[in-house]
C-alpha cells in the first residue's frame, strides 16, 4: 500500500495556482460534469466514495446531503467550517492556502445540490491573510463566469461570502458557529432542532469541514467507485492528517485509511525527533485521547480507534516522545479547554476550573489522594453531562492518561493511589 496518496491534495505540488491555471489543470469540470449529470449524480457519486465528514463527527456526507436537499423552505445555506480551532490541526489552513478554488468548487457543488444561493466560509480569526486571498479567489471565480447570476447557463444563482470567526473554539461547532454569525455570544444550540433544518436565520443550513468540501470536486473528478477502493470496508478513501509534535517530519499528508500509525509515524514521519522513544501520540487534537507507543500497530480507521478508545477526530496526530511529562502535557490540555469554556453548563464551565486547579497542585507536588479522585470523578462527569462536545471531549486525555499513565499520576502522591 503507498503511504501517501494526492487525490484530495492533488494540486498541493502545484503551488500558489491561478484560476487560470487551475481551470487548465481540470479545475471545474467536476462542477460541469455535475450541471450536465445532476444531484442524483452527485448524491450517487458520494455515496460510493464512501465520504464521511472531516470536522471530526464521521457523518456520511452523502447522507447529510441528500436529507437535506429534499428539505422544502424559501432560502437555504450552505456553510464552510473554517474555524479550525482544534491544536495540532492545520490541515484546513494547508487546503485554504494551497487549494482555495477547489474548496469553492465545492462549495458551489453543495450549494446546486442542496438548493442555496449563498454559501459562507467562516474563517477563524488567525487566518486574516488567508480572508483576503479567499476573497480575492472568489473575485476571480466569479469573473471566469463559475459564481454569480445563472452560471454557466444553468439558471443556478450562487455567492459565496467570507465571514470571520472571532476566536473562539466552540465556534467550530456548527450550532455555535451560526449563532456567532447571527451576532450572538459563540455557545451552543440545544438540539434537535439540528442545523440542518433550522439553521442561519431560521433557514436549513448546511455545514461542512473544509476537508469535505475540497474532497467532493476531488472525488468526483476521480470516480466515487474508484476513491472508495482506498481505505478499508467501512472506513473508506483518503484522509488529510495534521502530523506533528516530535516527529522529524511534521506536515500534512493525505493517507489511506487503514495505514497503521507505525507507518504513518516512522515511514511518512521519518521518526521520532533525535531517535528518541516515543511515549504517546494525542489523536485527533486536544479533545482527543493519549495513545501510549504499544498500541501504535492500531490501523488508523474511524473503527480500529474507536474500538480502541481513540478516535480520527480532526486528523491531528500529535507525537509525543520519552521526555514529556504527562502531568505537564494533561496541564497544557486543561488550560487550553478551561480557557475555551463558553460557560454556558455547569459540569464544564465548573469542572474545568476545578481541573486546571487540582492539576496545577499536581504539577507543584502538592496534591493529595483524593485530589486524584476527585480528578477522574469531575473528568467523568463533564464526558457524561456536558452540554456540548467541547465538554463531552475535554477529558478524554485526563482519563487516557488514567487508563495508560496511571503510575506517573500516582507517583504525586503520598498514600494508596486511587488508580491501582
Ligand atoms: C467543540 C467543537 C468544535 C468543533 N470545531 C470544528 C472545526 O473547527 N471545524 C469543523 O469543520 N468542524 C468542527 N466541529 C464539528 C462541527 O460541529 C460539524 O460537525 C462539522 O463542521 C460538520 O462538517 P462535516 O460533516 O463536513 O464534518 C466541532 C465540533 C465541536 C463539538
Ligand atoms: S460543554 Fe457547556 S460550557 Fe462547555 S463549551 Fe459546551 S456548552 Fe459551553
Amino acid at each position: 500500500m503507498n503511504r501517501t496518496q494526492s487525490i484530495i491534495t492533488k494540486y498541493f505540488k502545484n503551488s500558489d495556482l491561478n484560476v487560470g491555471e487551475y481551470i487548465a489543470l481540470g479545475g471545474f469540470e467536476a462542477l460541469k460534469s455535475v450541471f450536465k449529470n445532476g444531484k442524483d449524480y452527485v448524491i450517487s457519486e458520494l455515496k460510493e466514495s464512501g465520504l464521511r465528514g472531516r470536522g471530526g463527527a464521521g457523518y456520511p456526507t452523502w447522507k447529510k446531503w441528500d436529507i437535506g436537499r429534499n428539505r422544502a423552505a424559501d432560502e437555504k445555506y450552505i456553510i464552510c467550517n473554517a474555524d479550525e480551532g482544534e491544536p495540532g490541526t492545520f490541515k484546513d489552513r494547508e487546503l485554504l492556502e494551497k487549494v482555495p478554488y477547489q474548496i469553492i468548487e465545492g462549495m458551489i457543488i453543495s450549494g446546486y445540490v442542496f438548493g442555496a444561493k449563498l454559501g459562507f466560509i467562516y474563517i477563524r480569526e488567525e487566518y486574516a491573510h488567508l480572508q483576503i486571498k479567499f476573497n480575492e479567489a472568489i473575485k476571480m471565480v466569479k469573473e471566469h463566469g463559475f459564481l454569480g447570476q445563472n452560471i454557466l447557463d444553468t439558471g443556478f444563482d450562487f455567492t459565496i461570502k467570507v465571514f470571520s470567526g472571532a476566536g473562539a473554539y466552540v465556534c467550530g461547532e456548527n450550532s455555535s458557529l451560526v449563532e456567532s454569525m447571527e451576532g450572538r455570544a459563540g455557545r451552543p444550540r440545544l438540539k434537535p432542532p439540528r442545523i440542518g433544518e433550522k439553521g442561519y436565520l431560521g433557514k436549513p443550513t448546511l455545514v461542512n469541514n473544509v476537508e469535505t468540501l475540497a474532497a467532493v470536486p476531488a472525488i468526483l473528478s476521480y470516480g466515487g467507485k474508484e476513491y472508495g477502493r482506498f481505505g478499508t470496508e467501512k472506513s473508506k478513501g483518503t484522509k488529510l492528517i495534521s502530523l506533528c509534535g516530535n516527529v522529524k517530519n511534521p506536515g500534512t499528508y493525505e493517507v489511506p485509511f487503514g495505514i497503521t500509525l507505525r507507518e504513518i509515524i516512522y515511514d511518512i514521519g521519518g521518526g521520532i525527533e533525535e531517535d528518541k522513544e516515543l511515549k504517546f501520540l494525542q489523536l485527533g487534537g486536544a479533545s482527543g485521547a493519549l495513545m501510549p507507543k504499544q498500541l501504535i500497530d492500531t490501523k488508523y480507521d474511524y473503527e480500529d480507534l474507536a474500538g480502541k478508545g481513540f478516535q480520527v477526530g480532526s486528523g491531528a496526530i500529535v507525537v509525543a516522545d520519552e521526555t514529556n511529562s504527562i502531568i505537564d502535557f494533561l496541564k497544557t490540555v486543561q488550560d487550553f479547554f478551561f480557557h475555551e469554556s463558553c460557560g454556558k453548563c455547569t459540569p464544564c464551565r465548573e469542572g474545568k476550573r476545578q481541573l486546571s486547579k487540582i492539576l496545577t497542585r499536581i504539577s507543584e507536588g502538592n496534591a493529595t489522594v483524593d485530589d486524584l479522585k476527585n480528578v477522574e470523578k469531575i473528568a467523568k462527569t463533564m464526558k457524561y453531562a456536558s452540554f456540548c462536545g467541547l465538554g463531552q471531549t475535554a477529558p478524554s486525555a485526563i482519563l487516557s492518561a488514567i487508563k495508560y499513565f496511571s503510575s506517573e499520576l500516582c507517583n504525586t502522591v503520598e498514600g494508596i493511589c486511587p488508580y491501582y
